[in-house]
């Protein structure tokens, strides 16, 4: 089957956070490109699925824990990453960011400090920050217009006794990179040397550009794998974030004890919804083909962008982007204050971005751009965007 991913979704009014709801200052008209979902339809199998469950007419408690669920989610690590994962360590979570909060809780005390490498995917800091814990920020290197890990930064604050463990972005969300098994493996070495934990966020794993290899944590440092939690979903994928199920890795049977305890004992929230759980086990076991068409159009809309920012953006740049759909479009030749950027990218370019600021300072002057649109819609964005900029000559 060909999917066409030109097609344009109407999506008002469904109260899409994307599209219904604006960030502060931005026009109520404006193009919308901060949320990171996609703005195209989700894969036949998927909707099929959901009618099918629609027609069962009942929807009522439903168990995340069962043999068809668990074997698709295993089933799609073992295709796509030869990661072989037992399903008892796959644990339910209505989304990666409240697994986060989950796991600082069944980890760390208050007061415990987390490490984070901005610029950063910005609910990290607010988890943290809402759990009470402590952030030790250690920044990513930006140089040659891309971005690395800082190991000797990274080594002094694994060192620090207060420092628990680290939450790691991989792929990294704003800027793109897709760790390599030699980058991972050097940062699970200096967490080894000092005891520490990492949690790994890898829900754009699955997001790449085609020829870049995503490889999980815990598929790179087995060994340690009773200090790795690694998170996953299908919803930025498969474009379900809605449908709020996530599938956590947890092998050390300690913290999933912990786990539970938290997100069952605690608060009550280890039951899935009923469509969540039909739209996964579709999603992982036909989704293939729609993923793979899907790569190629975004590879294509990211080649784009490039190609307009060399052509017409001469004194901006932006990273090779290897995986997930979102673009960190360096502007700072242009207008480095991050509120003069912001109000000249919402009141003239009118756009609604997730200004750069927000993942940190190290993001100032940078706008993240969610290439997941039909083409002439990123089009648009771009001829918006120099629009704008010429207005500074
Ligand atoms: C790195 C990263 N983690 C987590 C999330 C959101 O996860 P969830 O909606 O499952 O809480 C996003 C969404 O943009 C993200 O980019």
């Amino acid at each position: 089957m060909k999917y066409n991913f030109d097609e344009v979704v109407d999506r008002k009014g469904t109260y899409s956070c994307k599209l219904d709801q604006m960030p502060e200052g931005a026009p109520s008209d404006a193009l919308s490109v901060w949320v990171a979902d996609m703005d195209f339809a989700c894969a036949e199998p998927i909707i099929r699925a959901l009618h099918e469950r629609i027609d069962r007419k009942i929807f009522g408690y439903t168990i995340y824990d069962n043999e068809d669920l668990k074997h698709a989610v295993t089933g799609w690590f073992r295709r796509r990453y030869g990661w072989e994962v037992a399903k008892e360590d796959v644990f339910f979570s209505p989304g990666v960011v409240p697994a986060l909060a989950f796991l600082l809780q069944a980890l760390t005390s208050e007061g415990d400090g987390i490490i984070i490498q901005r610029p950063v995917y910005y609910p990290f800091t607010n988890k943290i920050n809402g759990n009470n814990r402590k952030i030790f920020n250690s920044s990513l290197i930006y140089e040659n217009g891309d971005y690395r890990m800082d190991y000797e930064d990274l080594e002094k604050k694994f060192a620090d006794e207060a420092v628990k463990g680290m939450i790691l972005c991989s792929p990294h969300n704003p800027v793109g990179r897709v760790w390599t098994v030699e980058e991972l493996g050097r940062l699970v070495e200096i967490a080894k040397k000092y005891g520490k934990w990492i949690i790994s966020d890898e829900i754009h794993m699955d997001l790449t550009r085609k020829g870049v290899v995503h490889t999980p944590l815990l598929k790179v440092a087995p060994e340690y794998a009773d200090h790795i939690v690694v998170c996953t979903a299908p919803s930025k994928t498969f474009n379900l974030a809605g449908m709020q199920l996530s599938n956590i890795v947890i092998p050390n049977k300690e913290w999933q004890k912990k786990w539970l305890g938290v997100i069952d004992d605690a608060f009550s929230v280890s039951m899935a919804n009923p469509f969540g759980i039909a739209a996964t086990i579709a999603a992982y076991n036909e989704g293939e083909e729609w993923l793979d068409q899907l790569r190629d159009y975004l590879d294509e809309n990211i080649r784009f962008v490039k190609e307009f920012v060399k052509e017409q953006l001469p004194k901006a740049s932006v990273t090779a982007v290897e995986g997930t759909y979102l673009i960190w479009l360096d502007l700072n030749g242009y207008e480095s204050d991050p509120k003069k950027l912001e109000k000249l990218m919402q009141e003239t370019a009118r756009i609604a971005f997730d200004e750069g600021y927000i993942f940190g300072e190290e993001g100032n002057g940078f706008e993240r751009i969610n290439a997941a649109m039909p083409k002439r819609c990123v089009e648009d964005c771009m001829n918006r965007i120099k629009k704008a900029l010429d207005t500074l000559n």
